[in-house]
């Protein structure tokens, strides 16, 4: 295929926009995931309003896209304009060992982890009434259903459940798979998984603790792996959709359940929640850019929850790989540099 190509004046109105030492830096932090107007402040140590200027310029150029969730405001890399293929361009002229590119990655996985360790500290103080606060926004019993009848009655060889929580998922599917593995970041949230499976009696099902972006697992191993009410927490969804497709086999299925867009804002500032839900055309482009092909989406109407009742969405994908079609290499995934603790 050849490369894309530009007319005159969009390529000289994207040159003029990029052309510029701090709009440079943006366009380099953007292609890296969706990011705030004020974590991009942190990051470059300037002014809200000089980013904000730099960001319209870009945008304005279509080097990238703007979009508003209640009162946060993310800028990412554009998709569909003329001005994706000179981002393209730039970004694949910059050198990865630039100093100042380097320093400015440095200082966003900063943010991040400043950011994870708050979401984890939520974890760590609600993981024994975690099971209620879910119930706030949606009746498990309707979910669970909803859950059950979109992976079908067929039994299920291997299940993986990404950000396990308190193991609510794997308790569900624990009578109907071969086995059960559930990940997640947050020791406290997996004592509480330990002590739910072992009333259930759920043998076969066992929780590690292990972060979403970088499993620990070898490739193409489980037949299933859901993604429930995990999603909103993270900053990066198509990194953690790709790695879970990387350890689905051929074939294999991936469940996201999540919000419906909402502007309950107080989730995020009490509730660690990144992302006010997700709209079908957002989640179906992330899961088409991760290799997947979406099946279905199915939207709940908001049912009678404990607190304000939210829409909740489900979206069945698969790997489109035929059964069978595994690739050689088991090695997990950057596994010289991840521990996993059992
Ligand atoms: C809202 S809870 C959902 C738990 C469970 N899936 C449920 O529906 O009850 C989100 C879980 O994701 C975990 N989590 C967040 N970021 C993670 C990451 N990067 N890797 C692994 N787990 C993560 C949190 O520790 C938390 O237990």
């Amino acid at each position: 295929m050849s490369a894309p190509t530009l007319r005159l004046a969009p390529l000289l109105d994207g040159l003029k926009a990029a052309g510029e030492d701090t709009r440079l830096r943006l366009l380099a932090l953007i292609a890296d995931g969706e990011l705030t107007v004020s974590e991009l402040t942190d990051i470059l140590g300037q002014s809200q309003p000089r980013i904000s200027r730099h960001l319209k310029l870009l945008a304005e150029a279509g080097l990238v896209e703007r979009f508003r969730e209640a009162s946060w405001v993310f800028y990412r890399r554009s998709a569909d304009t003329p001005g994706a293929a000179l981002t393209d361009a730039l970004l694949g002229l910059m050198a990865p060992d630039d100093e100042i590119l380097q320093r400015d990655r440095e200082r966003l996985a900063a943010v991040r982890a400043a950011r994870a360790a708050g979401a984890q500290a939520y974890f760590r103080a609600h993981a024994h009434e975690w099971d209620a606060i879910r119930r706030l926004h949606a009746p498990d019993e309707q979910v669970e259903a909803a859950i059950l009848a979109a992976l079908g009655p067929e039994p299920i060889g291997a299940l993986l459940d990404l950000g396990t929580g308190t193991g609510r998922i794997l308790e569900l599917f624990a009578h109907r798979i071969e086995r059960g593995v559930g990940i997640d970041l947050s020791a406290d949230m997996l004592a509480v998984a330990r002590a739910n499976l072992e009333r259930a009696g759920a043998r076969n099902c066992t929780v590690r603790q292990g972060d979403i972006y970088g499993l620990a697992l070898p490739r193409d191993t489980f037949d299933v792996v859901i993604l429930h009410q995990v999603l909103h927490f993270l900053d990066d969804v198509p990194r953690a959709l790709k790695e879970a497709g990387r350890v689905l086999k051929p074939g294999g299925r991936l469940l996201v359940v999540d919000f419906a867009p909402h502007d309950l804002e107080f989730l995020r500032e009490q509730h660690a929640h990144r992302r006010l839900g997700f709209s079908s055309e957002a989640m179906e482009g992330w899961l088409a850019h991760s290799g997947f092909e979406t099946l279905s989406h199915i939207a709940l109407a908001p049912g009678s929850a404990a607190g304000q009742a939210l829409t909740v969405s489900l979206w069945l994908a698969r790997d489109p790989r035929s059964p069978g079609a595994a690739a050689t290499d088991t090695t997990p995934a950057g596994s010289e540099d991840r521990k996993e603790v059992a």
